[in-house]
């Protein structure tokens, strides 16, 4: 920027908040710049005193946390820093970071909400307003084009359509069209209208091959993909009958972000209002065939597992989500993670399953509404699905099993408010004769440590000996114990008394150069070593070596990783009972670490 124009520009400032009114800023501005100028603008103790009751202590406020539950407050909001920290469960962080974990969605989410309500203006990465609306107006066009070509002459789009049952009416609401089998239509139509073939391709409605290029969709059913506001955003392209890949679709671009939409919310959203109640499936086809017979509030991901943004954004509309995936085991546990992401949104979410067909087109045009209906009125809430879940998973015949349900039950419950966590108590307690009691001390366990792939203690640790890692990285060192030279690490996966017991015999004889085999290591250890050693062997190798030695000694840096933080927790707590500043500011920093540690590894 030439300094005229820079002067021009302060000239233009606000007084309050001494930022510049020039809009055309906003572009050159970096996002940390954004992020900056937001924390600078808004207070935590305002956004944090909306949902939790602060009282001043010290130079701090306090509160009741609400990332878990407890009777005192130990949940801490440093106006100086602007940060929270709490004492209890161990989360920490800044505002956006507190937007994010409160609300349940992502961080540009929160960046976006916390701008918009402190007036910093955001300038999308997708260029500018004009750019935008030419691009959406090519995809107007383009969507225009499909539509008249499956209206004005007979094609194979139009017969498979109806093949799959579908009548006029339905294909007009969704705007159903046809891309025929040239390579060159498309381009020839919208190159007619002015417009550039660069922006075609950012679009992804041409492909360029050696500097030519030709149209992406070619004698396929097109599907246009609609924002809320009802601008055509994308295409989803289906093959006529078996052709591969069965659906094309749009690629990414500044106006089209498949995490962030849903197919084909437009239409859908007044209905998913006015019945206060969303229905998630994964195809366009099942949303279309669903509308065809009258369910009208049904929406599909585009093709992608569901995000936290297609959570905030049904939201809008309703609180309760019907999930109805396909019934194979891939819908299935789409499903499971469908369901985490919901319930975190903060949204009542059911699971129900189509008990005829693959999926809820085939099942409506089977049996029709009613029966459907039926199904989403049987449909699941989220606690009682999972738990149902988890009952498959375990044998409750034996008691390992029985404790592994409890501890994985425990879990459930502590996603759930206190009220409907009783409820389910004494439901389970009911169910599988487990005491009430030992339902509350489990929960109690789980509640102070909420999260997943800790190190177990106690009973159970030394009832079920080797840990799951510790298993297979044995495994991997039976077969070749060289192992050991290729990863220097392996030794931190051996946590367990018995498992460092096994562990060092094994490093001993291949030092020693002797063979090591089942058989020559039970020499070395005790009956029961050796039995667990045993124990461990068997069954097979779940993934490849590499894999496994990965996974391994990912999950041992968690745990330690883990392990500290509990114990900075710990440490937290007794700093902020002196009033400790100095030491509460260091741990605070170390503990951020911890967990930015902790969520690099986790996204790996
Ligand atoms: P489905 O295979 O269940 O699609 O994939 P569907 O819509 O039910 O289609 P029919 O009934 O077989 O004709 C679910 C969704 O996953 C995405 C699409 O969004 C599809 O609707 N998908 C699937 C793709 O993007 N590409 C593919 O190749 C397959
Ligand atoms: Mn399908």
């Amino acid at each position: 920027m030439d300094d005229a124009r820079q002067r021009a520009e302060e000239k233009e400032t606000c007084p309050r908040c001494r930022l510049s009114r020039h809009q055309g800023v906003d572009a050159l501005r970096t996002n940390s710049d954004v992020i900056e100028e937001i924390k600078s603008r808004i207070d935590i103790v305002d956004v944090v005193s909306r949902v939790v009751d602060l009282k001043k202590a010290g130079r701090n406020y306090k509160g009741l946390c609400p990332f878990h539950n407890e009777k005192t407050p130990s949940f801490v909001v440093s106006e100086e820093k602007q940060i929270f920290t709490c004492f209890g469960c161990g989360k920490t962080g800044d505002v956006i970071e507190f937007e994010k974990e409160y609300h349940g969605i992502d961080f540009m989410t929160a960046v976006e909400k916390l701008a918009d309500e402190c007036g910093v203006k955001i300038t999308r990465r997708g260029g500018s307003e004009k750019e935008r609306a030419a691009l959406l107006e090519i995809n107007r066009q383009a969507a225009r084009f499909f539509y008249i070509n499956m209206r004005s002459r007979p094609n194979p789009g139009m017969e498979y359509m109806r093949r799959r049952g579908l009548n006029q009416e339905t294909m007009h609401a969704f705007g159903i069209g046809y891309a025929d089998g040239s390579w060159d239509s498309l381009l020839k139509y919208l190159k007619q209208r002015g417009f550039e073939e660069e922006q075609m391709l950012q679009l992804g409605l041409v492909s360029k091959s050696r500097g030519s290029y030709y149209d992406k969709f070619r004698d396929r059913v097109i599907f246009p993909i609609r924002s809320t506001q009802n601008k055509v955003i994308g295409f989803g392209g289906r093959a006529i009958g078996d052709a591969m890949p069965k659906y094309l679709n749009s690629s990414e671009s500044s106006i089209f972000k498949k995490k962030s939409n849903l197919y084909d919310l437009s239409l859908a959203k007044n209905a998913i209002g006015s019945q206060d109640c969303a229905i998630l499936v994964e195809g366009y086809m099942d949303v279309i065939a669903l509308h065809q017979s009258g369910i009208e509030n049904a929406a599909a991901s585009l093709g992608t597992a569901l995000t936290e943004q297609q959570a905030a954004l049904l939201k809008r509309y309703t609180k309760n989500v019907v999930l109805c995936y396909d019934a194979d085991a891939a819908g299935q546990a789409a499903a499971l993670r469908g369901m985490d992401i919901l319930h975190r949104a903060g949204i009542k979410v059911r699971v129900m399953h189509v008990t005829d067909g693959k999926d809820p087109d085939e099942f409506i045009k089977k049996r029709g509404r009613a029966a459907f209906d039926a199904l989403v009125d049987a449909a699941l809430p989220f606690a009682e699905y999972k738990l149902k879940v988890l009952q498959t998973r375990f044998d409750l015949g034996e008691t390992e099993g029985r404790i592994g349900f409890l501890e994985e039950a425990a879990r459930v419950l502590n996603q759930l408010s206190p009220v409907e966590a009783d409820i389910y108590i004494k439901k389970l307690s009911a169910d599988y004769g487990i005491s009430e009691q030992a339902l509350h001390a489990q929960q109690e366990i789980r509640k102070s440590t909420p999260r997943t792939g800790r190190v177990r203690r106690g009973r159970t640790q030394q009832q079920s000996g080797l840990k799951p890692p510790e298993k297979s990285v044995l495994k991997v060192l039976m077969t070749d114990a060289a192992y050991l030279e290729q990863e220097p690490g392996i030794e931190k996966v051996f946590t367990s008394p018995a498992g460092v017991r096994i562990y060092q015999a094994i490093a001993a004889m291949h030092r020693e150069g002797v063979p090591v085999t089942a058989v020559t290591c039970a020499e070395r250890l005790s009956e029961e070593d050796a039995q667990m050693l045993r124990d461990a062997l068997d069954g097979v190798l779940l993934g490849s070596v590499d894999q496994v030695l990965s996974d391994c000694l990912a999950a041992a840096e968690e745990s330690r990783l883990r392990e500290e933080e509990e114990k900075i927790i710990a440490r937290l707590s007794l700093a902020d009972e002196d009033d400790n500043d100095e030491e509460i500011n260091r741990l605070t920093r170390r503990l951020m670490e911890v967990q930015k540690e902790l969520t690099t590894l986790k996204a790996r």
